[in-house]
């Protein structure tokens, strides 16, 4: 039997803003989010309900709301290195060993936490912090960031001197990000599809050349999950804008980039966790 989801709405959302019978099941829900027609991912609209009200259901599932899972989109399960564990909660030492086989040392991959799309990227950061910064000795870079306008907005290394960012700081060589393109809201995906911006290789200097970006594949737009900064970003409903930290948009149409999830550990198991949610809702 096909597995269905449930639908739930976000806290502080009105129950009658869910469809009459709420509960999808796993094709309705790549139609509604993941397309991989093309073995990449898009976004389609929810309408009313949002994409951030879908809520991944407890009773086939483990590791609790607060675990990030696996999400593996049709058509990769073969190839992705995590294709066999759909939904399964992230493991901290499944990333660390996907990692060891690659050139870079990198890994990432597709996720979804309390319905929200994400990506997990390892980098050997304190590996290789000390190294000197050439190609393929990937670490995580802080840089300033500037807003659409070219108005300076702040700097990444805020993370690591402003208490209010204290739960970002960079830990256990890993960062959770959320994943909706600030261009038009599609999902960028993880070494999905291959091209130069994919290719698992490294380039310091946070530049939009060297391989292992988080690609959209709807127009383009590239992300260095290495590169942290600050930015600015805007509620496409409300016009109301907010500064968050991220990583860095490289190139195509994106204005800026993606926001940070702080996260933790619990065991082995990767928890987000909801100290930024208004970061989240520019797509809304
Ligand atoms: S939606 Fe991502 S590049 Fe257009």
């Amino acid at each position: 039997m096909a597995r269905r989801f449930k639908l739930r709405p976000l806290p502080g959302a009105q129950e009658e803003s869910l469809p009459n019978n709420p509960v999808i099941d796993r094709r309705e829900f790549m139609r509604h989010s993941f397309n991989t027609a093309a073995g990449v991912i898009t976004m389609a609209s929810l309408g009313s309900i949002g994409f951030a009200a879908l809520l991944m259901g407890t009773a086939e599932s483990s590791g609790g709301d607060t675990a990030v899972r696996f999400w593996v989109p049709t058509g990769a399960e073969d190839s992705a290195w995590y294709g066999d564990r759909h939904l399964e909660p992230m493991s901290y030492s499944a990333f660390t060993q996907a990692a060891s086989t690659s050139q870079t040392g990198m890994a990432g991959a597709q996720g979804v936490w309390s319905g929200l799309p994400v990506n997990v990227v390892y980098v050997p950061h304190d590996e290789n912090q000390n190294s000197p910064a050439i190609s393929d000795v990937p670490r995580f870079q802080y840089a300033d960031g500037y807003s659409e306008s070219g108005k300076y907005v702040g700097s990444g290394y805020e993370i690591e001197e402003d208490p209010l960012f204290s739960s970002l700081s960079i830990h256990d060589n890993l960062i959770v990000i959320f994943s909706r393109c600030t261009h038009l809201c599609c999902i960028p995906g993880w070494q999905l599809v291959q091209n130069d911006f994919t290719n698992d290789q490294w380039t310091p200097g946070a530049v939009d050349a060297g391989g292992n970006k988080l690609f959209c594949i709807c127009h383009s737009s590239r992300f260095d999950p290495t590169t942290i900064e600050k930015n600015r970003s805007r509620n496409r409903s409300t016009g109301s804008e907010f500064d968050f930290i991220g990583i860095r948009r490289t190139g195509g149409p994106a204005p800026y980039g993606l926001p940070l999830i702080p996260w933790t550990l619990t065991g082995d198991t990767i928890e987000a966790l909801p100290d930024f949610v208004d970061w989240y809702t520019y797509c809304d």
